[in-house]
C-alpha cells in the first residue's frame, strides 16, 4: 500500500510510520521537523519518503500534498495540545488549536481529496477528550468534538465515492505530547500499543477505532449520562489534578 501520514516525526504518527514500513508499505511521512524525517528516511531507505509540512500554511500544504496522486491510504495524525488557563482567558490559544487540529487537517483533506480513488482510506485522528468536558480543555476538546463531528459527516458524503472515512479517538498514550501533562493519565498506553490498536482498526475498516476500550467505554458511558451528573464526573477529575 501507498501510506501518506502527517504527524509521522512523533509519537503516534512516528510509530504508525516505522510499522507500516517495517511491514513493507510505502509511506509518505509528514511533518515539519527535518531532522527526524531525515532519521526515518535513514532508518527505512527503500520505504519512507519524508515530505516536509507545516499544516498551519495553506499555500504550501496544498502545493506539497496536491502531488500525491497514487494513495491507498490517508492517516491525519498531526495535532496540537494546548490547556487553557481561565484566570489568563486567551482566545488567541483557541486559534492556534482549532488552526492546526481542525483546519490544518481539513487543509490536508483539501489537498489530498481530489486524488483519492475508490476503494482508498481517509483515517481522521480525534481523541477521547471529545467526550466530557475536561478541565482546562476547552480548545483541545472543543478542536477533537469538531474532528469527530467533521470525520462522521465525511463518512455520508465520501461514501458514494467508494472512499472509507475512519474516526481514531485515543486515550493517553505516551508520547512528547503527554509528557507535559502535570496531572495523573488513568490507562495510559504506549505508542507500540497505540499503533497496533489503530492498525488492526483500519484493516476492518472500524468507522470508530476508540481505545483503550475500557477507557473508551466508560468515556461513552460517561457521555450519555444526564449533563449535571456528567458535570460532577468532570468535577471529580478537576479536583484529581
Ligand atoms: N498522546 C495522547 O495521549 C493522545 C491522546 C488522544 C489524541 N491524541 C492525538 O494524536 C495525535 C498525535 O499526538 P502525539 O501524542 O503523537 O503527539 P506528538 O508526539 O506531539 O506529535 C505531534 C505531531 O504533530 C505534528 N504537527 C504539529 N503541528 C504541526 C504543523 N503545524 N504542521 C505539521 N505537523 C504538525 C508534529 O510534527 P512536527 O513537529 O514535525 O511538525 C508531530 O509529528 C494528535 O492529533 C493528538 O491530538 C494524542
Amino acid at each position: 500500500m501507498n501510506i501518506l501520514i502527517t504527524g509521522a516525526t512523533s509519537g503516534i504518527g512516528k510509530q504508525l510510520a516505522c510499522d507500516y514500513a517495517k511491514a513493507g508499505h510505502h509511506i509518505v511521512a509528514c511533518g515539519r521537523n527535518e531532522q527526524a524525517l531525515a532519521e526515518l528516511e535513514q532508518r527505512f531507505p527503500d520505504t519512507i519518503a519524508g515530505q516536509q509540512l507545516d499544516i498551519s500554511d495553506k499555500d504550501t500544504t496544498i502545493q506539497n500534498l496536491r502531488g500525491y496522486t497514487d494513495i491507498d491510504l490517508v492517516i491525519l495524525v498531526a495535532g496540537v495540545c494546548e490547556y487553557l488557563d481561565i484566570d489568563n482567558f486567551d482566545a488567541d490559544l483557541f486559534a492556534r488549536v482549532f488552526n492546526i487540529n481542525v483546519v490544518g487537517t481539513m487543509r490536508c483533506v483539501e489537498a489530498l481529496l481530489p486524488n483519492l480513488k475508490a476503494g482508498s482510506k481517509l483515517v481522521i485522528v480525534g481523541s477521547t477528550a471529545r467526550l466530557l468536558p475536561f478541565t482546562r480543555a476547552e480548545a483541545y476538546g472543543g478542536s477533537k468534538a469538531a474532528i469527530h463531528y467533521i470525520t462522521r459527516s465525511l463518512q455520508v458524503d465520501l461514501e458514494e465515492r467508494g472512499i472509507k472515512v475512519l474516526s481514531v479517538s485515543p486515550g493517553f498514550v505516551e508520547t512528547p505530547m503527554t509528557e507535559q501533562n502535570d496531572f495523573e493519565m488513568p490507562m495510559q498506553v504506549s505508542v507500540e500499543y497505540a499503533s497496533d490498536f489503530i492498525r488492526r482498526g483500519i484493516d476492518k475498516n472500524r468507522l470508530d477505532i476508540t481505545f483503550p476500550r475500557t477507557f473508551g467505554w466508560f468515556l461513552k458511558f460517561a457521555s450519555l449520562l444526564p449533563q449535571r451528573w456528567q458535570l460532577a464526573l468532570s468535577r471529580r477529575f478537576k479536583q484529581a489534578t
